[in-house]
C-alpha cells in the first residue's frame, strides 16, 4: 500500500489555512500547533460528528465538560502523580532526547513492540541492535531514566504558599469524578456512559509527526459504567462502534486494523487500539479498554465517597466496571487529512490535489463563485442566503479553474457558479468536488440539494 507524503500534507495545511506552527512569528514553540480558518472548521466538524454518534444517537450517554485543573488528589487516585512517566534516553553526542520504546519501534518499523519490555530489556535490545541516534547517527546513549509527563503549575497568590496543581493529562478523570453527580441528576441506570471532549496536556519526550503527538491536544473520551457480567459485551460493542465511526467518515477498511495490547495493566481485563496507516506507518488512532472496577474503586478509596451503584430492581450494590473508548481529536484530524488527500491526474494531463473529505467534515460546504466581478452583487445575495445554513466561502479572484482547484484542496464539496444566465433565470451551476460533474439548479433549490448530501 502506498503511504501518503506527510510533508506535502503539512505544506498544504499551512498554505490553505488548516494548521500553522504555534507562535510562528517568534520562531515557533516546538510541537504546538494553531488551527487556521479551515482547520478550526474541520476540527469542530469532527467533534460534532463524534458527539452526534456517541452522545446524541447513543442511548444512556451523557455529556460532561469538567474542569482542566482538578483537585491534586485526583492524580494520586489515578496513579498519575506517582507513575505517569516514559522511559527516556539522551544522546550524549547531540543532547537530543528520545523515548526508548519509540527508538525500538521505529527501528523495527513497528514489527517489534516495546510495550511489554522492562527498561533493562529495552537497553539490551538497543545495544544488541546498535540502534543509533535518529538525529546525529551516533551510538552514544545514556541509560534509560523515567521522565515525568504531567505539566505542573501552581495555585495560590502568596509566595511560598503555592500548591502544585496539574494540567490534566487525560480527560477521563473528569468523567469518573462526576459518576455520582451524573447518575443521580440524570437518573441514569447502569449501563450508562459519560462522554467528554476537552484539552489534555502531556510533557511528551518525543512529540512529533505534525499533530500526531503534541504536548497539548484534545481528547474525545467516553466511559461506560456497566455490570461485570455484561462488561465484555459492552467492550466488544465499542470496538464495533469505534470501527464503524471511522468507516462512516470515509476511512478505507484496509487502512485500519485492531491491535490487542501485548501487556495489560494489572487491573485491566482487555485492551486494544485501532491503528491507522499514517504516512509514517501503522500507529495508534484510538483505544478501547476494559478497566474493571479500578478507576471508581480508586476514587472511592481516595475521596472517601461510596461509588457503589444500587440496582433499582434487585437492590444489588456494586461498583460498576468501566469500558473506556478514547480517541485523540487532533490525531483524528491528521488521519482524516491523510485519508482524504489525493493527487489525481486529469484528462488534460494536469494534476489536481483534492481532499476527499466526508462532506459533513468539510470546512466549507459550499463556495460561491461569480464568473466575473460584475456578477458579485447577485453572488453576494446568494452567499447571504446560503450563509444562514452553511459555512460558505466566497471567491471572485482569478480564473474559475483556479478557484475550483483551491476549493478542491480544502475539500469543499460544492461550488456554486453565478453567471449571466443567473440574472435571467435565477439558476446557477453547481459543481460536485469528487466527480467534477456540473448541473444547473434554481437558486431556491441549492439549500435542500446540499443538505441532502452532507448528512452524517
Ligand atoms: N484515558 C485514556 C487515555 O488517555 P491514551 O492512549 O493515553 O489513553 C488516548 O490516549 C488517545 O489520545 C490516543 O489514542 C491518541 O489518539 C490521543 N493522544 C494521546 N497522547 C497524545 C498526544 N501526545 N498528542 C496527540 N494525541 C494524543
Amino acid at each position: 500500500m502506498e503511504l501518503k507524503n506527510l510533508d506535502k500534507i503539512v505544506a498544504l495545511c499551512k498554505n490553505r489555512g488548516f494548521v500553522f506552527s504555534g507562535s510562528e512569528i517568534y520562531g515557533g514553540f516546538a510541537n504546538t500547533w494553531d488551527y487556521g480558518p479551515v482547520g478550526v472548521e474541520l476540527k469542530n466538524n469532527i467533534k460534532k460528528a463524534w458527539w452526534k454518534r456517541f452522545v446524541q444517537e447513543s442511548p444512556n450517554t451523557y455529556g460532561v465538560d469538567a474542569a482542566i485543573l482538578m483537585n491534586p488528589r485526583v492524580w494520586e487516585a489515578s496513579g498519575h502523580a506517582q507513575g505517569f512517566s516514559d522511559p527516556k534516553m539522551d544522546c550524549k553526542s547531540c543532547k537530543q532526547r528520545f523515548r526508548a520504546d519509540n527508538l525500538i519501534e521505529d527501528h523495527s518499523h513497528g514489527k517489534v513492540s516495546a510495550e511489554a519490555m522492562t527498561n533493562e530489556e529495552m537497553e539490551t535490545y538497543i545495544a544488541e541492535n546498535k540502534i543509533k541516534c535518529p538525529h546525529c547517527g551516533n551510538f552514544n546513549w545514556t541509560p534509560i531514566r523515567q521522565f515525568k509527563l504531567m505539566f505542573e503549575t501552581s495555585r495560590g497568590t502568596v509566595d511560598g504558599e503555592k500548591d502544585t496543581v496539574y494540567l490534566r493529562p487525560e480527560t477521563c478523570q473528569g468523567e469518573y469524578v462526576n459518576f455520582l453527580n451524573i447518575q443521580r441528576s440524570a437518573r441514569a441506570k447502569v449501563p450508562f456512559a459519560i462522554a467528554q471532549i476537552g484539552k489534555s496536556f502531556r510533557n511528551e519526550i518525543t512529540p512529533g509527526n505534525f499533530i500526531f503527538r503534541t504536548i497539548e491536544f484534545e481528547q474525545m473520551e467516553l466511559q461506560n459504567f456497566c455490570k461485570e457480567a455484561t462488561s465484555f459485551d459492552v467492550y466488544e460493542d465499542y470496538k464495533k462502534q469505534a470501527h464503524q465511526f471511522l468507516l462512516d467518515l470515509n476511512f478505507k477498511d484496509d487502512h485500519l486494523k485492531f491491535h490487542d495490547h501485548d501487556k495489560l495493566a494489572f487491573y485491566a481485563k482487555a485492551a486494544c487500539d485501532i491503528f491507522y496507516l499514517f504516512p509514517m506507518g501503522w500507529s495508534e488512532l484510538n483505544g478501547i479498554h476494559h478497566r474493571s472496577t479500578h478507576d471508581l474503586s480508586r476514587h472511592q478509596e481516595f475521596s472517601g465517597k461510596s461509588m457503589q451503584y444500587v440496582d433499582p430492581v434487585t437492590n444489588e450494590k456494586f461498583v460498576p466496571n468501566v469500558i473506556e473508548y478514547s480517541i485523540g481529536c487532533d490525531r483524528l484530524v491528521l488521519a482524516v487529512l491523510c485519508e482524504a488527500y489525493d493527487e489525481e491526474t486529469l484528462e488534460n494531463g494536469e494534476t489536481r490535489v483534492v481532499m476527499h473529505l466526508h462532506p459533513a467534515l468539510s470546512p466549507y460546504k459550499v463556495a460561491v463563485l461569480p464568473l466575473q466581478k460584475n456578477l458579485s452583487e447577485k453572488a453576494k445575495g446568494i452567499l447571504k442566503t446560503l450563509s444562514k445554513e452553511f459555512m460558505c466561502d466566497y471567491d471572485e479572484a482569478g480564473s474559475i479553474g483556479k478557484r475550483y482547484r483551491r476549493q478542491d484542496e480544502i475539500g469543499t464539496p460544492f461550488c456554486v457558479t453565478i453567471d449571466f444566465d443567473t440574472l435571467e433565470d435565477d439558476t446557477v451551476t453547481i459543481r460536485e468536488r469528487d466527480s467534477m460533474q456540473q448541473i444547473r439548479l434554481k437558486t431556491n433549490e441549492i439549500v435542500s440539494y446540499i443538505n441532502e448530501r452532507i448528512k452524517f
